[in-house]
């Protein structure tokens, strides 16, 4: 049974508080700067997540009660511990597909190792390469409903090709959610090292992808409530089968 104090009306009122918006921005611009999302962990395992948007997931998944959670950059498996403890939650045999590129051995050996390890299953590969977009079909096709969560390398074509090769596992009613798109509003300097930045972020990838697709939309209520989120326009419910 789902109690939910939430009133999206008193939401969208803090939302367009512009002074609120402002103050949240900056929490999450100072905050990114002292890398406050790498200080959580999930039942032992780091999750490099602001907490807000793990509430968040947690609402969404109880709500949608989803077969299959794929997760797309696993790093040292806390958020993708955390979705295995959401589906144990739930009861049904629901498993969630970890995909990453590299997962260093200590970290598989902690994931494998850890109560919730029968959940999981982890694909090492780029996430867009066509032999593991396959293996989390094949999987997506005996586990229902499906959703999915990107977290894995964040510049926009990388993101953009991930949206276009996971949307269609996704049917009406679930979710979609890109993480990391406030690469695009944080202080530059934190990425210098890396691939993307300002313009060229998972948020550009967004824009992109909702130009020209016709299934999903911004699930804007989600942002408007949470304020301080690290995926900011990236909470997508799909509409349309
Ligand atoms: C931000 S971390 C993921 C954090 C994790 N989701 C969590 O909440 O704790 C990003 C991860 O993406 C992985 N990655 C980078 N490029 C990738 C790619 N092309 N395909 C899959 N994973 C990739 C990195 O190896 C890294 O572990």
């Amino acid at each position: 049974m789902t109690h939910d104090p939430y009133d999206p009306e008193a939401a969208a009122k803090m939302a367009a508080d512009r002074e609120t918006q402002k103050l949240a921005r900056q929490f999450f611009q100072k905050t990114y700067e002292h890398r406050y999302s790498y200080n959580f962990s999930w039942l032992g395992r780091p999750i490099i997540q602001y907490p807000q948007d793990v509430i968040a997931l947690q609402e969404i998944i109880w709500r949608t009660r989803p077969g299959l959670i794929v997760e797309t950059g696993v790093a040292h498996g806390g958020l993708t511990v955390f979705f295995a403890s959401m589906l144990e939650l739930l009861g049904g045999d629901g498993e969630v597909a970890g995909v990453d590129i590299e997962i260093r051995p200590h970290n598989r050996a902690a994931i494998e190792a850890h109560p919730l390890a029968r959940r999981i299953r982890l694909i090492e590969g780029s996430s867009v390469d066509p032999k593991v977009t396959a293996q989390v079909a094949e999987r997506a096709a005996r586990k229902r409903p499906v959703m999915v969560v990107l977290d894995s390398n964040h510049s926009q074509a990388h993101v953009l090709a991930e949206l276009q090769a996971y949307s269609p596992l996704v049917a009406r009613g679930g979710y979609l959610v890109v993480m990391d798109t406030i690469v695009e509003w944080v202080d530059q300097r934190a990425f210098a090292e890396r691939p993307w930045g300002r313009g060229d972020s998972p948020m550009s990838a967004v824009r992109q992808f909702l130009a020209v697709d016709d299934r999903f939309e911004l699930d804007a209520r989600i942002e408007e409530k949470l304020l301080i989120t690290a995926a900011a326009g990236g909470y997508l419910l799909c509409v349309k089968d």
